[in-house]
């Protein structure tokens, strides 16, 4: 038995029937053809156990991104000038780009001016993608072999990126990430941070001084609560830095990566609206965790915007 899928969605490698053991794994639509170059379905078009949870999870978050996506488009007035339809999407640490690539196929394969833009430092990985997107005749995307602060620099990302995604990207390229997407005006940030290692160092540097002071520091006396202490200070880090450039933001669980210890999901939505309470409380941890030197490093917009934070606040 197959489910069918819908007419108006021709590409070439579609595949036009979705067999009945997938539909519930399946979206309406989506490329099979995709899914097995993506090595989630086999090449005789079966799902083992692992590739399913895979398909499962990706598709949770790209129907969470989705959601987004067309918000967007809602807000672009169709028409209006040549860029007005144009959605643009950076996937930093994108990796084997599965995230880019189903996206591409379930939203911008249909938003003609749109473009996804994979940023990532593993040449052969880069290879493989812009070849796999060659083949499906994916056109509006483009892989960058640079590091997340390069492609910041790079004259081949454009000026506005309206939405970031960041999936488990090592270490500081989160932190790179939200510097991108503040420099680019993101409209939406999606992150799921991987481990940070850059802040238990900082730690660990002044244990000596942080220990002999208040009881508090004896969250991160021992060395594994240095590294948790120091991961969930980061993102606790990161959300008051987005809070104070103008974002609201949102942090709950990616749900489904329950097997994964990095399953906090960080979203944020620019309003404009720059909390005047996140840029103090952000000093003032910076200062009590013995971490600022991070200020001239991490979080440069609360120096280069001093005059500006606070100016509008809400809470
Ligand atoms: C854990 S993988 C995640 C891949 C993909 N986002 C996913 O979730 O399937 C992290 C990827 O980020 C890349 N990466 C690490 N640091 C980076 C940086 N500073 N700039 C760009 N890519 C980076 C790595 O090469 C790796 O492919």
């Amino acid at each position: 038995m197959t489910v069918p899928q819908p007419q108006s969605r021709k590409a070439p490698h579609h595949v036009p029937t979705v067999p009945h053991a997938l539909a519930d794994e399946i979206r309406p639509g989506q490329s099979l053809e995709l899914l097995k170059e993506l090595h989630i379905l086999t090449r005789d078009g079966k799902l083992n156990q692992d590739s399913r949870r895979k398909l499962k999870q990706v598709n949770h978050l790209c129907q969470f991104i989705e959601k987004l996506l067309h918000e967007l488009a809602k807000q672009q007035p169709p028409n209006a000038n040549a860029n007005a339809n144009t959605i643009t999407l950076a996937d930093h640490g994108a990796g084997k780009s599965y995230l880019g690539f189903i996206l591409y196929d379930l939203f911008f394969r249909q938003h003609s001016e749109s473009h996804i833009y994979g940023i990532e430092t593993r040449a052969e990985l880069v290879q493989k993608s812009c070849n796999l997107a060659t083949r499906l005749n994916f056109d509006r995307m483009t892989f960058l072999n640079l590091t997340v602060a390069q492609s910041a620099q790079s004259t081949a990302c454009p000026d506005r990126i309206d939405l970031v995604t960041a999936l488990h990207a090592c270490d500081t390229a989160t932190d790179d990430a939200i510097a991108f997407g503040l420099q680019k005006h993101a409209r939406f940030m999606v992150l799921v941070p991987c481990c940070q290692a850059e802040v238990a160092r900082l730690l660990n540097q002044n244990k000596a001084k942080s220990l002999s002071g208040t009881p508090l520091s004896e969250l991160w006396r021992h060395p594994l609560h240095t590294r948790e202490m120091g991961s969930h200070l980061t993102n606790v880090l990161r959300c008051l830095y987005l809070q104070a450039c103008g974002y609201h933001v949102c942090v709950t669980e990616l749900v489904g990566w329950e097997h994964s210890l990095k399953n906090e999901l960080i979203v944020a939505r620019y309003t404009g609206q720059h909390h005047r309470s996140a840029a103090d409380r952000l000093r003032v941890l910076l200062a009590e965790f013995g971490l600022m030197p991070l200020l001239h490093t991490r979080f440069t917009a609360l120096i280069d915007n001093a005059a500006h934070v606070g100016v509008s606040t809400c809470e």
